[in-house]
Order: C-alpha cells, then sequence, then structure tokens
C-alpha cells in the first residue's frame, strides 16, 4: 500500500555493509570441488566470494554493518528504537540475532527480533520496519540482512557450495512526517509473498525441531531459476502500479543477487535496461539476505545511487517467499 500524505514515510537515512575477511576465488574452489571458475561464471556470474572465519559469525557481521550505516546516517545507537535482522543463519537457534546486536551497539530501547524469509529476507524486513515507523509506534529503524551461508552449505555438493557467500549489509529508517508540496522521500511502497507449497524445491535438510542439527542447503536450481523470474515480475509490477510508476521512471533496479542471468531476465522482461541494474553477484555471491543491502551500500558508496533517485530492491527465495519495494532516496 502507498502511504497517504498525514502518516510519516520511512526515510533512508543511511546504508553500509560489511563482508568477512577472506575472499574465495573461483579458481581455489575448483582446487575443492569438481568445478571450474570457466562453469561458475558461465552459470551464475559470479568470480569471488567472502567466507566468515570462526570468530565472524552473523552478529559480528551484522554488527560491523550496523555500525557503518549508523555513522553514514549520522545517528547513534541511541536514536535506534527497532532492530529487524533479516537471517537464516543466526548465531544460536535463540536468542536472535537482532538482540545480540543491540547489545553490541549498547541499544536498550524499543524492540529488536529476528525475521526469517531466506533470500527475501531484507526486503521483508524493509516492509515490516516500514509498518512499524508508519504506525507510530517506533521511530527509528534498524534494518539488517545478515548471513553466514558458509556454515549451511555442504561443502562436497558443488551444485550449491559454489553459489553462496556470507556478509551483512544494515539500512537506517527515520519516521518523517513530510511536506504535502515536495515529492515525499522513503519506502513508498512494498509487496511481500509466500507460498509454501514450494518447500522441497529449496530447504535445509534439518533444523532443532526435526534433526536437532542445522542441516544443508538443499536446491533444484533449474525449478527455483524457473520461478524466480516470474515471481520477481508479479512483485516489482505490483510496485509500479500502486505508485503509478514504471520502468521508465526507476533510476536504480537491485535486484537479489543469486544469479547474472536470472537479473538480466527479470530486467529484459520488465522493459529495465541493463545500466539501470546494480549487479554485485560476480563479487560476493549470492549472500542470501544480505545480497541487496550488501548491493544498495555498493551503489550509494561509489555515488550511483543519491538523494531522490526512485529505487526498486526485490527478491526471492526459500519457502517460496519474494518481495519488492520501491523506495525514493
Ligand atoms: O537465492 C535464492 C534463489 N536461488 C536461485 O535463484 C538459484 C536459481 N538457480 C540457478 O541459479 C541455476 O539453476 C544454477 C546456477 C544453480 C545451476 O545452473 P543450471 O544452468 O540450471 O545448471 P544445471 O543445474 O542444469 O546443471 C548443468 C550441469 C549438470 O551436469 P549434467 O547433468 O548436464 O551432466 C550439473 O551436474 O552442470 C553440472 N554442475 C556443475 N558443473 C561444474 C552443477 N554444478 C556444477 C559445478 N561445476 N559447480
Amino acid at each position: 500500500m502507498t502511504p497517504d500524505r498525514s502518516t510519516p514515510y520511512s526515510v533512508v537515512l543511511g546504508i553500509g555493509g560489511h563482508l568477512p575477511a577472506e575472499c574465495v576465488t573461483n579458481a581455489e574452489l575448483a582446487t575443492r570441488v569438481d568445478t571450474s571458475d570457466e562453469w561458475i561464471q558461465q552459470r551464475t556470474g559470479i568470480t569471488r566470494r567472502y567466507i566468515a572465519g570462526p570468530d565472524e559469525t552473523t552478529s559480528v557481521l551484522a554488527t560491523a554493518a550496523a555500525r557503518k550505516a549508523l555513522a553514514a546516517a549520522d545517528r547513534s545507537p541511541s536514536d535506534i528504537d527497532l532492530v529487524i535482522v533479516a537471517t537464516s543463519t543466526p548465531d544460536y537457534t535463540f536468542p536472535a540475532v537482532a538482540t545480540q546486536v543491540q547489545a553490541a551497539l549498547g541499544i536498550t530501547a524499543g524492540a529488536a527480533f529476528d525475521l526469517q524469509a531466506v533470500c527475501s529476507g531484507f526486503v521483508f524486513a524493509v516492509a515490516t520496519a516500514d509498518k512499524f515507523l508508519r504506525s507510530g509506534s517506533h521511530r527509528c529503524a534498524l534494518v539488517i540482512g545478515a548471513e553466514t551461508f558458509s556454515r549451511l552449505v555442504d561443502w562436497e555438493d558443488r551444485t550449491t557450495c559454489v553459489l553462496f557467500g556470507d556478509g551483512a549489509g544494515a539500512m537506517v529508517l527515520e519516521a518523517r512526517v513530510q511536506p504535502e508540496d515536495a515529492r515525499p522521500r522513503g519506502v513508498l511502497t512494498s509487496h511481500l509473498r509466500s507460498d509454501g507449497r514450494h518447500r522441497d524445491k529449496l530447504h535445509t535438510t534439518g533444523g532443532p525441531s526435526s534433526t536437532q542439527s542445522i542441516g544443508h542447503v538443499h536446491m533444484e536450481g533449474k525449478d527455483v531459476f524457473r520461478h524466480a523470474v516470474g515471481m520477481v515480475e508479479d512483485v516489482v509490477r505490483a510496485a509500479f502500479e500502486a505508485t503509478g510508476t514504471g520502468p521508465a521512471d526507476l533510476d536504480w533496479f537491485v535486484p537479489h543477487q543469486a544469479n547474472r542471468r536470472i537479473i538480466d531476465a527479470s530486467a529484459t522482461k520488465l522493459g529495465i535496461p541493463p545500466e539501470k541494474v546494480v549487479t554485485t553477484v560476480q563479487l560476493h555471491a549470492n549472500t542470501s539476505a544480505a545480497s541487496i543491502p550488501l548491493a544498495l551500500a555498493e551503489a550509494v558508496g561509489d555515488g550511483r545511487i543519491a538523494a531522490g533517485h526512485l529505487v526498486m530492491i526485490e527478491a526471492m527465495g526459500g519457502g517460496f517467499t519474494w518481495g519488492s519495494a520501491l523506495i525514493r532516496w
């Protein structure tokens, strides 16, 4: 839904990304499993990924990204009254990564919780924070996507282990009522969808209540690919429709970074030219819920995304879950 002008909008004040220290190239991976740089690049666009060390847990990566986002936003931890972390790879089954980030930053006000929508997690978290901020219940949110998928993949399974990487990205959103006569800034609309019938196509083989272990990622890649493009199109068109905008109005399209071929096919189907697409899958691989905020941090950092720009984020992932949010930066 598009907010009316008497309610506040959730305005982006800052963004930050953080990657683990160790970078692993395709060539290095090819020494561990039966794969090649050529196969990985041709099928996915990926050239490298970052792998977290033992001390670089999801909450450590999330906290580092959050510090950078707060600095970019010119806000201090005491300004934050809502922390939402999108992750499928928490340090512990509980407590939530969000409460660990809260403690690490010295935040004591408001609420902190994790949200699990796998690769769509960041879009779900932005939409959730937006609803809290628009309702007036909270004022300033840290929205984080953070993952250590390297802990969840089977390093003997070449069909999945080459695809994923670790990292975190964070965004500061603040509630602001905006003047009637100005073009509104902030989250303009968001659209979330889920369909649990697709569970088997992308899931982990374990969990606390079933196997008392975390399991490994299992993906029927071709099937996921086939669904992804249509699902992305569905939610992006919904965002255009809700705001009376179209591809020509967009400054930047920042999709979930799973596979270059999915990104290219989605942009082509939607009529979004390649020069408006932010692509970082080649640099970071698929970092699940962290991929969009990492891509945003990259494009803000190098000056591509600037104040006033219209930015579409979208993702699709396990569940299936999929969603979009249109943001005036
Ligand atoms: O982020 C959540 C959403 N996830 C996605 O969006 C991922 C969606 N799916 C994909 O990105 C692609 O399906 C993959 C990249 C996972 C796979 O690409 P594909 O073009 O669908 O390849 P495929 O699975 O059909 O495999 C083709 C061949 C197979 O060999 P045969 O059966 O043709 O002899 C695989 O065994 O490539 C083989 N293969 C590999 N070869 C070298 C699979 N993985 C590898 C590998 N290295 N790492």
